[in-house]
């Protein structure tokens, strides 16, 4: 169908909640997108951190057609070997405990609030508090939405969960200070995404650390949008060695079907007991088929190093073009500020009229985002388009 008329039908039929560029991608296979009227993109952006390893990953497919033939649904009243599977593949590779499987990152983030909170009424806390970082970003559902300072300002749908405490990101001691008897979780993106691609300082997780032992608060990551190799390790905390007690992971997971999931650690995953939580989707034998591909396939050391080393090669070439002030990010989740303060949205149509798919976290932030499997010169000809259009 002809995009404009495509447009015409989604402004009238789709409720007004997304702002839409005036592309449909049709067809997509790797780093490659090809749009209704035939052109090619390449592709930095992956459907925001999904398509990690590039559009229609053959095991992911393979996966994804075998299960769809068999059985697609039966809900979580009965066993389902792919979802066991799946959430020993997840415990194993990280915490060591056990997994809470769902659909979305915002779902893994309410599973991660509501296990804090319940230990923390469990050891008699009577008013438990969560504290959050500033730029941080957890999802779109109320809880989750209170918990992104940002997002809770909105006045237009409050009120708000209470509980959430706001400290600045990158100071290790408000984070001690604002973590007492009362703070039931303490939630962290180890790499803030959307706002604006920020690694979290290993001091600021360590302050983290010693301040939940010393409380009995949960550390959480959010790894929705860092994890998954995003970062050249297979989960963001890896590096640091800082270990959460809950860690949260969707986006990527399944290869870009929609899976989410909250793994937890030995001592914090009793902490759920039958009836405290579910969901009628959650651990379906097609969404755990496509993350067991995907996982197998992230899992590859080989892609790990090739992905810090593509995204080495992204700043650094982003960071030899003038307009950008400053260039941020781990492995290949990159942003970059433009010095003037604003134009990233201009920018990123630019782009995406150059056939590169870029996207802007805020006015003046780049964000880039390309698959795993990137090569280095497709790194170079993104760099060439970016340094055309802002040349
Ligand atoms: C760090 C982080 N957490 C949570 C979410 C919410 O995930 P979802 O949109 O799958 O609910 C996002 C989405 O951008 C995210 O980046």
């Amino acid at each position: 169908m002809d995009p404009r008329e495509l447009e015409e039908l989604d402004e009238r039929w789709s409720m007004h909640n997304y702002r839409r560029f005036g592309v449909e991608f049709v067809e997509g296979s790797g780093t490659r997108l090809i749009d209704s009227e035939g052109r090619e993109y390449l592709d930095f952006l992956t459907g925001i951190a999904v398509c990690s390893l590039g559009h229609c990953h053959p095991d992911v497919v393979a996966a994804i057609e075998d299960q769809a033939g068999r059985l697609m649904h039966t809900s979580n009243l009965f066993l389902s070997g792919p979802a066991v599977e799946l959430a020993r593949r997840l415990a194993e590779s990280s915490l060591g405990g056990a997994t809470f499987l769902c659909n979305s990152g915002a779902e893994a983030n309410e599973a991660a609030i509501k296990i804090a909170r319940k230990a923390a009424h469990t050891r008699g806390v009577s008013n438990p508090r969560i504290v959050v970082l500033e730029g941080g970003f957890h999802g779109r559902t109320m809880g989750a939405v209170s918990a992104s300072p940002k997002m809770s300002q909105d006045p237009s749908f409050a009120p708000y969960l209470e509980g959430f405490d706001v400290v600045p990101r990158g100071d290790a001691d408000s984070l001690d200070h604002a973590v007492g008897e009362q703070t039931a979780g303490i939630l962290i993106e180890p790499v803030q995404g959307e706002g604006g691609i920020h690694p979290i300082a290993d001091s600021v997780l360590s302050a983290a650390r010693s301040a939940a032992d010393r409380t009995g608060a949960a550390l959480i990551f959010d790894e929705v949008q860092c994890g998954m190799g995003r970062t050249g390790s297979l989960w963001g905390y890896q590096p640091s060695g800082i270990e959460p007690d809950l860690l949260t992971t969707a986006k990527a997971l399944g290869g870009g079907f929609p899976v989410g999931a909250c793994i937890a650690s030995r001592s914090w995953s009793s902490v759920f007991e039958p009836g405290d939580h579910g969901s009628t989707f959650a651990g379906g034998p097609m969404a755990s088929r496509a993350a067991l591909a995907a996982l197998e396939a992230t899992s590859d050391p080989g892609l790990m190093d090739s992905v810090s080393a593509r995204g080495e090669r992204l700043r650094a070439g982003l960071a030899g073009i003038p307009v950008f002030s400053e260039v941020r990010g781990r492995g290949l989740m990159v942003g970059a500020d433009l010095a003037s303060g604003g134009g990233a949205p201009d920018l990123v149509t630019d782009l995406l009229g150059k056939g590169l798919i870029t996207n802007a976290t805020g006015p003046a932030t780049l964000r880039l985002l390309p698959p795993l499997i990137v090569t280095d010169q497709e790194v170079d000809r993104a760099l060439e388009l970016i340094s055309d259009s802002v040349s």
